[in-house]
């Protein structure tokens, strides 16, 4: 295939992935986004295989047969509240990846083009630097996040004096090693700024707590993304440069939004000890409510109260997602809507532990997208709502995030559902959510509690309902 045909498929494949992103921005779109994404890659392949560069197509077809098979075996297997794990599994491939086709241009330029041994050019030591560090950074932090994300290793934030110091103190020596290496092109130069990055890496993630470990990861997506645009300079591979800044772009603006969400800063949730775990959250706050009194009722309590209801807002959470309730969810909607009940969903931007993770579960379960509101939307329908349903979801109806400055989700925008006139709190005890801030609303005159797995719960309802 000539070069210049080969540089107008890899354009095609670069607009199909823009048009992926813009069909993955919403719901109506995201199928179609899919198919423009599995295009755009299916082109990118077969005309990376049909250029003359290609040394063996055995190695390939091998390496697609074991990686096809275990990305296949995975994508069967895995629950959705598991996913932030398995992507920061993959991006950690993405950083070694990065690192190896780095040490692999150092050790053969010339099959990279990039000069001889001991005279690469310097542009290209330059690319090959950035994208090593990058590509060793992202390695071990994404294997730090997965290892906290799955319970491997403790999720609270590892913090000690002198952190802050140490890692600056570490950027500025990784900053000096690559002006080493771009200059005189050493291998031990090479090697210590593989093994300077992979320690910086580790030390940025592990400060940082099991509740921002989802902006962390989007953040570690980017980086890999900036990580592959720094190999795409080094193997001149205008498509590796096109994805991989769309891939970093992305990234740092997802973690903007869900900063944004969370009312948090970058810095602040890079500099990290911010939360703990879950499970330790959930252990206190049992405890939390002491004496006072909560007002708990039946699925009959429930159904009585839904059915008697003009209008219901659903507030879905991480909960619904764990106890997989979204179908249950839409049958008990759908009975409510054929009695004449006008019933929607709010979503709040952070809800769940992944960015759209309730769209993607009421969508699966066939919700139709218009009645799936955004917090910006919906938030001034509250205060003339009969009931607000709130299903597994906690922090992000704290109303502490308004009222309380000590509280550490103070300025994160919340969902007012304590303005409706009755409010339902499906979870299965007085837990408090991921931040680890006990919730007011639990004990108000107007709040009740649905104690038990909320799928369990709307089935129960649905079967009162009927
Ligand atoms: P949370 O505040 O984490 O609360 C979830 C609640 O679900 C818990 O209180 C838990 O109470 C309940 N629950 C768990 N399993 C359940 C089950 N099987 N059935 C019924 N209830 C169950 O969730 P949220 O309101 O969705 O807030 C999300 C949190 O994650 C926020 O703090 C947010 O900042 C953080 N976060 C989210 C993201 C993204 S992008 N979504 C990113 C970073 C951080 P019980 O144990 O009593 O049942």
């Amino acid at each position: 295939m000539s070069e210049s045909l080969s540089a107008l498929l890899y354009l095609v494949a670069s607009i199909c992935f823009i048009m992926a992103l813009r069909g993955l921005s919403s719901p109506e779109t995201a199928r179609a986004g899919n198919v423009y994404g599995i295009a755009g890659m299916a082109i990118a392949i077969l005309t990376t295989l049909s250029t003359p560069q290609v040394v063996s197509y055995w190695l390939i077809i091998v390496g697609v047969i074991i990686g096809g098979a275990i990305g296949t075996y995975i994508s069967q297997r895995i629950h959705m509240t598991a996913l932030p794990q398995l992507v920061a599994a993959f991006h950690s491939l993405v950083g070694l990846s990065a690192v190896c086709v780095a040490a692999a241009a150092f050790a053969d330029p010339q099959a990279y083009g990039i000069g001889i041994k001991g005279a690469i050019y310097a542009e290209s030591l330059v690319e090959m630097a950035i994208g090593l560090t990058i590509g060793a950074i992202t390695f071990t932090g994404a294997v730090v996040a997965f290892a906290k994300l799955q319970g491997l290793v403790s999720g609270r934030p590892l913090v000690f004096p002198g952190q802050h110091i140490l890692n600056a103190g570490i950027a500025i020596v990784i900053v000096l090693v690559i002006l080493a290496f771009v200059a005189s092109e050493a291998a031990t130069a090479f090697w210590l700024l593989t093994a300077l990055a992979l320690a910086f890496g580790f030390l940025l993630i592990v400060p940082i707590g099991g509740a921002d470990m989802p902006v962390v990861i989007s953040m570690l997506n980017s980086y890999s993304g900036w990580a592959a645009c720094g190999i795409g300079f080094t193997l001149s591979n205008s498509l590796l440069i096109i994805t991989g800044g769309l891939v970093g772009s992305s990234g740092a603006i997802l973690s903007y939004i869900m900063c944004k969400g969370m009312n948090r800063s970058i810095v602040n949730v890079i500099l990290g000890g911010f939360g703990g775990e879950s499970e330790a959250a959930g252990a206190g706050a049992g405890a939390g409510h002491g004496d006072r009194m909560v007002k708990s009722g039946s699925a009959e309590d429930a159904a009585f109260i839904l059915k008697n209801a003009g209008s219901v807002i659903v507030v879905p959470g991480y909960g619904m997602a764990v106890a997989q309730a979204q179908h249950a969810l839409r049958e008990m909607a759908d009975i409510l809507k054929k009695d004449g009940v006008n019933v929607r969903y709010a979503i709040h931007p952070v809800a769940g532990r992944m960015p759209g993770h309730m769209n993607v579960l009421l969508a699966e379960a066939n919700v139709p997208y218009d009645e799936v509101l955004e917090l910006d939307e919906i938030n001034r329908d509250f205060p003339s709502t009969d009931v607000a349903f709130v299903i597994g979801a906690n922090d992000v109806t704290n109303p502490a995030a308004k009222t309380d400055r000590s509280s550490p989700i103070y300025g994160m925008p919340i969902l007012d559902v304590e303005r409706a006139k009755t409010v339902l709190f499906v979870k299965r005890s007085m837990a408090s959510g991921y931040a680890g801030v006990e919730n007011e609303l639990f004990y108000r005159d107007n709040t009740m509690m649905l104690f038990g797995d909320a799928k369990k719960m709307c089935e129960e309802i649905v079967k009162a309902l009927e």
